[in-house]
């Protein structure tokens, strides 16, 4: 595995190998999570580039950015033995942000529901941050995990506004063997509040086999007073799966998306399953 600190050294290393590229954005901490997606990416691509970088524009509590682990030398044994074949590990947020880039474009109303209207300027970091990686890595395809399916409809929304010519796949979520959903925010928990988070998927699989067509509000109010009983619920949300948008009346064969978004302690846990009514 190369690993490239400079933009400029890993874009003209790129153009010059003219081979497809399946590429992985990261925040680092490393999971399983993070390595199916490098697994997809090998499957799909000749050549997996990865990035590794914490970016401060995305996040809207400074404790959450200050708290965000960082173990780059685990990271790198984990993707060499894990057959990725470049790194970006920039050596600084200038690095990334080498010139100053607004990008301005509709969204449209799925990113002012959940993660929207509960991070304000999340998503404009986000966007920010891919499509300044999408421009330097220039790939084919780019994986993302579907635990941040908010996030991954938001990136392929800005790759159609942007017209580029790369597919976004999204790639099923990883969960430990209890059920809680992968995330590099785990590494944050105490031993108590892991066994507390899995409230998450018991009320995630319990709406999956519950909800009904129709209006389904007393078994979602239900929902909340039980993760609230163990955690600090910021929503529980059944949405349209094509816009995001939440409901609680459902039609009859048709797909939604459970989302919750819970606290335990100072952690916040994000994850989503599907539901069909
Ligand atoms: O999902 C993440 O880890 C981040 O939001 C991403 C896509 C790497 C952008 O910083």
């Amino acid at each position: 595995m190369i690993i490239f600190k400079t933009q400029k050294e890993l874009k003209t290393h790129l153009e010059a190998l003219n081979k497809t590229i399946g590429f992985v954005p990261t925040m680092g901490a490393l999971h399983l999570g993070h390595i199916s997606l490098v697994q997809q990416a090998k499957k799909e691509s000749e050549i997996v580039v990865c990035s590794i970088f914490v970016n401060p524009t995305q996040f809207n509590e400074i404790n959450d950015f200050e708290n965000y682990p960082v173990t780059h030398k685990q990271d790198i044994e984990l993707l060499k033995n894990n057959a990725c074949d470049i790194l970006y590990l920039p050596e600084s947020v200038k690095d990334v942000y080498l010139y100053e880039k607004k990008i301005n474009i509709d969204l449209g109303t799925i990113a002012t529901v959940m993660e929207g209207a509960n991070r304000p300027g999340h998503f404009d970091g986000v966007v920010q941050v891919v499509s300044v990686l999408f421009e330097i890595v220039n790939p084919h395809k780019a994986f993302f995990g579907l635990k941040d399916f908010q996030q991954y409809c938001i990136i392929k929304k800005m790759v159609q506004e942007l017209e580029l010519n790369i597919e976004v796949i999204g790639c099923p979520i990883v969960r430990e063997e209890t059920g809680l959903a992968m995330s590099s925010r785990n590494a944050l928990l105490s031993e108590a509040e892991r066994k507390r988070a899995l409230v998450i998927i018991e009320t995630l699989q319990f709406l999956q086999k519950n909800t009904k067509p129709g209006n389904n509000s007393k078994l979602i109010d239900n929902c909340c007073l039980k993760l609230n009983k163990s955690s600090r619920l910021e929503y529980l949300t059944i949405a349209d799966l094509e816009t995001l948008q939440p409901t609680i009346f459902l039609e009859k064969n048709k797909e939604y998306r459970a989302f919750i978004v819970t606290r335990l302690g100072n952690v916040r846990l994000i994850d989503n399953i599907e539901i069909f009514a």
